[in-house]
Parts: structure tokens; sequence; C-alpha cells
């Protein structure tokens, strides 16, 4: 997809470069970032950016790459801070190693506000992060701009070769977008791209790879599984797909789900697994325990259900892919597997037999192609929700009672987050149950219930996240509801826990 007319990012080890590729994409732009290894296997780009990175070039395991084919592209070339060393290096000059780390911003003073940085004001705080500098600047070189020092910090090598030592790519460099956009806009045959390009390109490149064979896919009612679902109903391809109940789900869900997708005119099987899983996890109170225990049955109803399927569909996302490759790449130790990178899928891989239309999309690019697929907004715009559904916000056992009175609460404190506008302010919310009985009184009788958690975070990518000061008037009214309607709870509480340490989810 987009073999040419895009952006290639080399990838140099810098902690910033999926942000770079964030970035072009949001000036409208297509990116993809690459393995320095697989450099000048990148297809047929319109522009290349070489990333930063942890090394100096003069150690001697320094990433390289072959500079006669970098020329040999013949379309512009931005190196960041370790790529604008090395660029320096490969027109003659040389660069001067440095244990003494500058870290932060900076002042930059361009030469002129025209070309790279046009409209860029003439001193722009831009952040920066790294050892070495360039020192013996070749002939063809010309110092773009400089920083408070009057050190140079940008370089032109010749009509196309561009260089910069600070990252244009975090925000605290202020008019680091513009900046790449100027470099962008150097690229001739670099066209926007538009997501209506990219659905009808994915749809080809689905029945391309399908053909007559049939695909099964899993859906959970979620943005990415939906997106994917409808694609291959709009391709025409022979498909089936699958919904899960593992009866964990939320107050109506199963029944939104398939209203959903019948509205959309896509079938779905559901297969009711409810018992099943309530059975097995009957009496377990340990989360690893129940964790295992609905991974485990998912999988064996999910494949149970799917057979011997010729094609598996998954909505695997373009940050899943990058973490996948960067960390099989990388010495970093892996942090997690994804669940759709487990043993049995990475067969099927193996065999040629997944398709993932989405890898090369972020979150937001997913939603855009929903909504040009016609896709409700309340479809595209919920929360995530958990594949262990209700279960990680049920400490100790499950039962029905308990997942009853979860998906009321929750029910009422979503409604009321929608009836404020602010479910679409908050990155996820819910009420969990707290299974410690305390002491109160209703009507004139003492009670002795249960506490519900009620959670609303705000987060990038779930790594992260903070309480949301919610308006205490949405509180109050959950909280009035929930005591008076849900029969079981005596208490309200909100989570003002941070992430790190706490996690999102309860379990
Ligand atoms: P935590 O609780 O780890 O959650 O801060 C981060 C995000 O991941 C979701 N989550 C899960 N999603 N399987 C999933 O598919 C899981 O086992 C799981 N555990 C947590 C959680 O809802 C939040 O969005």
């Amino acid at each position: 997809m987009h073999d040419t007319n895009h952006v290639a990012v080399l990838d140099f080890g810098s902690q910033y470069t999926q942000l770079i590729v964030r970035r072009v994409r949001e000036l409208g732009y297509f990116a993809k970032l690459y393995a320095i290894e697989d450099f000048p296997d990148i297809g047929k780009p319109g522009a290349i950016i070489l990333s930063g990175g942890p090394k100096s070039t003069s150690e001697a395991d320094a990433p390289d790459l072959d500079f006669e084919a970098l020329k040999a592209f013949g379309v512009p070339v931005l190196g960041v801070c370790y790529g604008m060393q090395l660029l320096n290096i490969k027109f003659g000059g040389s660069v001067k190693a440095s244990n003494r780390r500058e870290y932060g911003p900076a002042t930059l003073s361009p030469a002129s506000c025209t070309g790279l940085y046009e409209g860029v004001s003439p001193a722009s705080q831009v952040w920066m992060s790294h050892s070495d500098t360039v020192e013996n600047l070749p002939e063809c070189s010309v110092v773009l701009a400089a920083n408070q020092h009057g050190t140079p910090v940008s370089l032109k090598w010749d009509d196309r070769f561009y260089g910069i030592q600070f990252h244009p790519e975090v925000t605290h460099s202020h008019e680091g977008n513009r900046i790449l956009h100027n470099f962008l806009l150097t690229a001739s045959g670099l066209e926007p791209f538009r997501i209506d390009d990219l659905k009808r390109e994915i749809i080809d490149g689905i029945r391309a790879a399908v053909g007559t064979k049939q695909v099964v896919c899993g859906v959970s009612g979620g943005v990415d599984s939906t997106v994917l679902a409808v694609l291959l109903h709009e391709a025409g391809v022979n498909v089936r797909a699958i919904y899960v109940d593992h009866g964990l789900m939320r107050k109506n869900e199963t029944e939104e789900v398939q209203n959903n997708f019948h509205r959309m005119g896509v079938k779905i099987e559901t297969i009711d697994a409810s018992e099943r899983f309530l059975g097995a996890l009957a009496g377990v109170a340990d989360p690893e325990a129940k964790r295992k225990i609905i991974g485990e049955l998912f999988i064996d109803t999910f494949w149970g259900a799917v057979g011997d399927a010729e094609m598996l569909a998954q909505g695997t996302l373009y940050p899943d892919v990058i973490e996948s490759a960067s960390n099989a790449k990388s010495k970093a130790s892996k942090i997690k597997t994804h669940h759709n990178r487990v043993d049995r899928i990475l067969e099927l891989q193996a065999q040629g037999k997944v398709l993932e239309p989405l890898a090369e999309l972020f979150k937001d690019e997913v939603r855009a192609l929903g909504a040009s697929l016609g896709i409700a907004h309340d479809i595209l715009w919920r929360h995530p929700f958990p594949g262990p559904g209700l279960a990680v916000r049920c400490p100790g056992d499950i039962t029905e009672e308990k997942l009853h009175i979860i998906r009321e609460c929750d029910a009422i404190f979503i409604g009321k987050l929608k009836e404020h506008g602010w479910y679409e302010k908050v990155w996820q919310a819910y009420a969990g149950l707290i299974p410690v009985k305390t002491v109160g009184v209703k009507g004139d009788e003492r009670s002795y219930e249960w506490s519900t958690n009620l959670r609303a975070v705000v987060s990038d990518d779930a790594m992260t996240a903070d309480w949301v000061e919610l308006p205490s008037q949405i509180l109050r009214e959950t909280s009035n509801r929930i005591l008076n309607e849900v029969k079981g709870i005596n208490r309200v509480l909100y989570d003002i826990s941070t992430k790190p340490p706490a996690s999102i989810e309860w379990e």
C-alpha cells in the first residue's frame, strides 16, 4: 500500500521515531517506518527522513546506510539529529563526539525565513536531545539555522539534503510541524493522502488477497474489529464475522452490537458461550487465574467456530505492528506480546493466511476510514473495553449478582457522562465493584452492602493515564441514581489514582 508517494522514515533508534510518522500523517502525507536493516528496500518514497538515534556516529557498531543508494532515490532527504550527523559525514564533514548531553529547549535562529524555515519566527523554541554535534562542515553545505550560541543546528548540503539537530516532532519544538511541512513541500512528487483513496486501496487489496477463499474475523463491537468487518463486507468477499459473548459484557451490549451490525447490513454470528465462561470462572478469585481461564476459553470458542477457515482477518493497528517489530529488532526486552501475535496466529501468518488490512493505520485514521464507510459516530467513538470484559472490574470471584450490579452502575454512569456531553472528553470510563461490605442506612434500616468505584481517565496510549476532574454535578447525579436504584450498593467512590502507579482497570 502506498508504495510510491509516501514518506519513508528510517529508524535509527530514537524514542521519538514513531512520532515523526504521526506528525507527517497529521500533515496529510502517508508515512511509513522502516528498520534501518531494511534499507534500501523501502519502496519508492517521495521523501525520506532519517531519524535520530541513541548511538554516536563514532561508535564501531553505529548504524549506517548505503549513501549511494540513498542518493539514487533522487528525493528530498531530511536528517534529524543522528540523521543529520550521518549526512554531514557522508558529504565529507565530521562530527565531534561528546559525553555531555544537551537536553531541553534551545532557541533557533534561521539564517533566512524561507525554504525550510518559511514562516518560522526568527527566534523559535526547539527541543534538543543530543551529545554529538557536527564539526567540520563540507564545502557544499550551507548553514540554515543556528542556536542561541551561534552553533549551526540546521544544514543543507545540496539542493535536496537537509539536516536539523533538534526534534521537530515533539510538541516542545513550537514550530516543528511547520518545519516538517516545509520539508515535505520540497518533495515535488508527494501528494496529500486522502482517506477515500485509502479506502479504495484497502478494499482492492482485500479482494486481491482473499479471492474466492473464505475469510473469518472476530468482532467485539469495538472500533477496529467493526471497521474491519465492514471493509470485508464492502469488499464483497466470502466472510464470516464471529462475535463471542463470554457473559462478561456490559448492560445490553450484545444486543447493541447485534443491532449496530444489523443497521450496517453486515451479518454476524453470535456464539453465546456465557454459561461456559461463567461456569469455569465460578469460585475463582485470583486475577491471573481468571484471565487465564477467559483467554483460553476464548481461543477455544473462537477457533472452534472458525474450524478450518482458509483465512483469518484481524484488526491489528500500526502501533501494534511497529511495537512488535521494534521489540523484535531491538535489544530492548519484550514488554508485551500483543494478543494478535500469539503462537497460533503466527503459525497462520507464516502460511500467508492472516489478513491485516488496518496494519498501516493509527487509531484516528481507522476512525476516519470508518466514517467514510458510513459507520455511525457513536460506534467509532466508543471507549476501549477490555477483552476479559467485566471480569477485570470485579475483584474476587465472579457471580451473576455481582455482574448485574456492575452492569447497572456502569450504565447509569456512562448514561450521565453522555447526557452531560462528557463521554467523548473522557478516554475511558466505567463503574466497577468493590466487594467489601460496609454499613449504611437505607430508608430507616441499617444496610450492609458493597461499594462501586467510578473511574474516568484520559490517556494517549493507555500506558499512562490521569483521572478526570468531572464536574461534581455529574458525580452527584450518578451517585444519587446508583444509591437509589441499584440494590446491593450503599456507597459510591470516585477513583482518583493516576497510572502509574495504579492501572486503569482494577485487575
Ligand atoms: P490497564 O488496566 O492495564 O489497562 O491500565 C490499559 C488498557 O487496556 C485495557 N485492558 C485490556 N484489554 N485485554 C484487553 O483487550 C486485557 O486483558 C486488558 N486489560 C486491560 C484497559 O481497559 C485499558 O483500556
